[in-house]
């Protein structure tokens, strides 16, 4: 085995963890590296991920260093290289009597989470670790953690994965192509209902989805809010939040970041904006992304927006905005 390198996993005994974890040791995710995982969820569960351990030993990863779990989470942050962001509340939920239905209920629920966990992977984190949050609201869970991190080589990113794969299998049903030919497929925004899925700057066989897709009606009525509304739509169908889809999305991220992507591609997440197509600096926006064959991860910054693409794009930079605002008291 080359190297090995260290993953804590919050969450871990929820739903997403059990699809992702087994397959952060199964030597494709991070190559040929031992995986060192550090299991972390809240004192009431914590006592539940004896099992998952369990199960791991038991199912034969020769990638699987050594496998910790805890409900202290500057212990796990130690050194760590990753940090999957997945505890915290989902929709969906009846909490504290009332019941859960959009991310701004979870703004204020969930918040306060990433605000200990940004300052201890700040002090105790790799100064070049990795971050994705997953857990909702994840862009401004994402603006508070890296404001507490408060550690500029550190990468914090929010997941859009989902929603680009979503995306993806989409586009590959209306133009008949199989989904691994549609690329470049970019979330701009909020990983939230007003995010923007770009059906023009996607690229279908090789060719722009702007002249490949020449249906207005159906980007506007059918693609666009299908896309904004899937979430919710698996949680009225399955009766809980996405799981195994969200699992295959964090990992899709991990590798993206890990592999350098190819010249006509981009991968979606959202990072600290630094001004890129006029977005205000700070906020945490879904942006296409690209890693470098030295590992750096930068913004892809040649890309074309309509006015329909920027009068979209600006519906979810204010949400975004309005959310930094609701959580000015948890800033430094
Ligand atoms: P879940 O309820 O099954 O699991 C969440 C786990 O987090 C629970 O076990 C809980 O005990 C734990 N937790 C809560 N607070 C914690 C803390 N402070 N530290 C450590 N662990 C903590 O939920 P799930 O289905 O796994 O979803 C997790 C989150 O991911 C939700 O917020 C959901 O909305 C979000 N999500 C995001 C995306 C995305 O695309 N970004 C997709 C799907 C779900
Ligand atoms: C999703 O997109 O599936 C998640 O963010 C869950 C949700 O609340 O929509």
């Amino acid at each position: 085995m080359s190297s090995s390198i260290k993953v804590v996993v919050t969450g871990a005994a929820g739903q997403i963890a059990y699809s992702l974890i087994p397959r952060l040791i199964n030597g494709r995710t991070f190559g040929d590296k031992k995986v060192d995982l550090a299991l972390v969820e809240i004192p009431q569960v914590v006592d539940k991920l004896k099992g998952l351990v369990m199960e791991l030993e038991d199912s034969y990863f020769p990638h699987m260093g050594k496998v910790t779990y805890t409900d202290d989470f500057s212990d796990a942050a130690k050194d760590a290289d990753w940090f999957l962001l997945v505890g915290s509340i989902p929709r969906g939920i009846i909490y504290k009597g009332k019941k859960i239905e959009e991310r701004s209920d979870l703004l204020s629920i969930n918040g306060g989470i990433f605000v200990e966990q940004g300052k201890a992977i700040g002090q105790y984190g790799k100064d070049n670790a990795k971050i994705l949050v997953v857990g909702n609201p994840a862009n401004t869970n994402a603006f508070i953690g890296k404001n507490a991190a408060d550690k500029e080589s550190q990468l914090w990113m929010a997941m859009t994965m989902l929603d680009s794969n979503r995306a993806k299998s989409i586009i590959s049903k209306k133009t008949n192509v199989n989904i691994s030919e549609v690329k470049n497929m970019i979330i701009w925004g909020n990983h939230s209902p007003t995010m923007y899925p770009d059906s023009e700057n996607v690229l279908i066989n090789g060719e722009l989805g702007s002249s490949v897709i020449n249906d207005i009606n159906w980007v506007e009525s059918e693609f666009i809010p299908t896309v904004q509304q899937r979430g919710k739509a698996v949680i009225e169908a399955r009766g809980a939040s996405s799981a195994t889809s969200a699992a295959k999305a964090a990992i899709d991220t991990v590798m993206a970041c890990e592999n350098p992507t190819d010249a006509s591609d981009a991968f979606s997440a959202a990072i600290a904006s630094d001004g890129s197509y006029g977005v205000p600096e700070g906020i945490i926006c879904g942006y296409p992304l690209v890693t470098l064959s030295d590992g750096s991860i930068e913004i892809k910054r040649d890309l074309a927006l309509s006015d329909f693409a920027k009068s979209k794009f600006q519906t979810s930079i204010d949400e975004l905005l309005a959310e930094k605002d609701a959580v000015k008291h948890l800033m430094k």
